[in-house]
């Protein structure tokens, strides 16, 4: 069996149930948004937040989940899938999961719209059903995530980026969403226990090591349902190359900030920075510390006694390091 049907397996009869309540979420009156969010859940991710949020509810509660999980799965969900559809605007990027990104199809203007009605649904089914505690959670996430993304930006003008910088972006643009799915998880069965607090660094962990694998795809040239070697090219400058230069000579030094700066549309030079980024081993060290941030979220899960959903998840955090898209 797949790793992944696998982990699945003890949350199964939520996740069926939840992309259910999940495509419901997202209807409206217009026929062309509903076109568009068809084409959406047509070609659904690999849901690894709802299932988070799923295996953390149960796991904190000996196996019970409410209507509140799965509101947050929703919720969670959502506004994933906005951030997505905004970032390949922001990316200026034609593919998402193996086909067409929405700004490819129905171009930009349309796309940031679309973003904006997913989160304003995903915000609007807390509301209505007074699940404020969630929405807390959840708002707190999005604050951070365009904080993030907009301090990438900054960094890619300025090309000073440095490893700590990094981290702090990567915290903000990815892993507080995977840790809003573990507190959130958390919360929705025991409200205001400490096992929200505890959650919500598990899934911060885990964000941050997810959120490493995603840039090293970016260096390879496997099959993963977008494109890859497009960092360099939006002047985004992730732990590989952020390694290389600072153990460079101050000559490779120059040649590199140079490339990323001046030559960043020339395929050929790009793939020069690549190689030599490899040969500096930057792709080495930021698996190891992908490894750590990974052990360390192991490591929480350690305090709770063993249950299938405690096992899910710890097959979850390998799989986050270990994926294959
Ligand atoms: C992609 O997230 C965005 C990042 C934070 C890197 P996923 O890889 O979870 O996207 P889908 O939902 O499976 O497509
Ligand atoms: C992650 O950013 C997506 C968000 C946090 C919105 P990236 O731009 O690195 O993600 P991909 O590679 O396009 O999925
Ligand atoms: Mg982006
Ligand atoms: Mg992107």
């Amino acid at each position: 069996m797949k790793v992944i049907s696998q982990i699945k397996l003890p949350v199964e009869k939520e996740m069926e149930l939840f992309e259910k309540k999940f495509f419901e979420s997202m209807s409206s009156q217009v026929a062309l948004l509903n076109r568009i969010t068809h084409y959406i859940v047509n070609r659904k991710g690999k849901q690894m937040r709802p299932m988070f949020v799923f295996l953390v509810a149960k796991m904190v509660s000996d196996g019970s989940v409410n209507e509140r999980t799965y509101r947050g799965a929703s919720v969670i969900e959502l506004i994933h899938t906005a951030t997505l559809v905004h970032d390949d605007v922001v990316d200026d990027s034609n593919r998402r999961r193996g086909f067409f990104s929405i700004n490819a199809l129905w171009k930009n203007k349309i796309a940031v719209l679309v973003g904006d009605y997913l989160l304003s649904k995903g915000l609007l089914l807390s509301i209505d059903n007074n699940d404020f505690d969630l929405l807390k959670i959840i708002s707190v996430a999005v604050r951070e995530m365009s904080e993030g993304e907009l301090l990438q930006i900054e960094k890619a003008r300025r090309l000073d980026i440095t490893e700590a910088v990094y981290y702090d972006i990567i915290r903000q643009k990815t892993a507080t969403l995977i840790a809003a799915c573990c507190s959130l998880g958390a919360a929705s069965v025991k409200p205001e226990s400490n096992e929200i607090a505890k959650m919500r660094r598990f899934g911060e962990l885990i964000g941050m090591a997810f959120q490493i694998k995603d840039d090293l795809f970016d260096y390879g040239d496997d099959k993963i349902g977008k494109p890859t070697g497009i960092d360099i090219k939006e002047q985004k400058m992730t732990l590989p190359l952020i390694y290389a230069l600072n153990n460079s000579a101050k000559k490779e030094k120059s040649w590199l900030i140079n490339s990323v700066k001046n030559h960043n549309k020339d395929k050929k030079r790009v793939k020069e920075v690549i190689d030599f980024v490899k040969m500096k081993g930057g792709l080495d060290y930021a698996e190891n510390k992908m490894m750590e941030f990974q052990r360390e979220a192991l490591l929480i899960l350690e305090d709770y006694p063993e249950s299938t959903y405690k096992n899910s998840l710890e097959l979850m955090v390998n799989y986050v390091i270990e994926r294959k898209k």
